[in-house]
């Protein structure tokens, strides 16, 4: 199984309450991530209003930066919608598709699908969501996974994976501080490499990083790399205090330091 460079993407959600505070924690986090990481990619995904004014204070592109949402239409009469030619003239380079918290709010896997083609047509990273909202004991979760994810990427081709990030959320661990365990997310990360593996190829398969996300946290990151394997992770609270959200970055990098990709 290839190793890549661990993404850790803080997905600040709705947070924080002004652009004041969303400049203090970039600031924060930009001044505490003082060499730029050789072995990790940071990314945070502020709030649309925020992003071309953090864009300004990240110039070495030291953190990348990362959108929560999309609309597949590239410009037109759709009030309230954010295109990706927007998010790229602000600096976006990847874009967060699917979250558990926009499914629940009713966007469906059409408008999933939709939203992964524009940024795959783009030519810009696109991170897809998928996580069952429970677990029962005969396995159900895999086809929920597995039913998302064919969705999501219906008519990709391969040449496109090389951009795509899957991030498996399993919406039972988001926010509620119960984090899968660093065994479960490691075989969702095969289940996940074979059903690439079945659709595309192998070598496409091996391009495409598997993220964790649900409760990340200082203490069970490593685990999660060590044990889970995942190629990094998709980070809600622990992403909007500054010296935890380094931490996990720094043990990434220390990580992925000692097994090299
Ligand atoms: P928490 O890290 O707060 O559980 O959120 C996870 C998440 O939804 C990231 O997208």
């Amino acid at each position: 199984m290839k190793k890549h460079t661990p993404l850790i993407v803080g997905n600040w959600k709705m947070n924080p309450a002004t652009l004041a505070k969303a400049k203090k924690l970039f600031i924060d986090i930009r001044n505490k991530v003082q060499h730029r990481p050789q072995y990790t990619k940071p990314v945070v995904a502020p709030p649309f209003p925020f992003i071309s004014e953090i864009e300004r204070l990240a110039p070495s592109r030291r953190i990348e930066l990362a959108a929560q949402d999309v609309f597949f239409e590239s410009i037109g009469a759709h009030t309230g919608e954010v295109s990706i030619p927007m998010l790229k003239s602000v600096g976006v380079s990847m874009v967060i598709v699917g979250h558990s918290e926009r499914r629940a709010r009713g966007e469906s896997d059409e408008e999933i699908y939709r939203d992964v083609q524009a940024v795959l047509n783009a030519k810009t990273t696109v991170i897809i969501c998928v996580g069952e909202k429970e677990r029962d004991a005969h396995g159900n979760y895999f086809s929920v996974v597995e039913a998302q994810l064919r969705a999501a990427l219906r008519d990709v081709a391969a040449k496109d994976l090389k951009r795509v990030v899957i991030a498996y959320e399993p919406v039972w661990a988001i926010g509620t501080g119960k984090t899968a365990s660093a065994e479960d997310a490691h075989e969702m990360k095969l289940f996940i490499q074979k059903l690439l593996t079945d659709r595309f190829s192998r070598r496409a398969a091996d391009t495409v990083r598997v993220l964790y996300g649900g409760s990340v946290n200082k203490r069970n990151a490593a685990e999660l790399l060590h044990v889970g394997g995942v190629d990094g992770f998709l980070i809600g609270g622990a992403s909007l205090r500054a010296s935890e959200f380094v931490h996990i970055i720094n043990t990434a990098e220390e990580y992925a330091k000692s097994h090299p990709a």
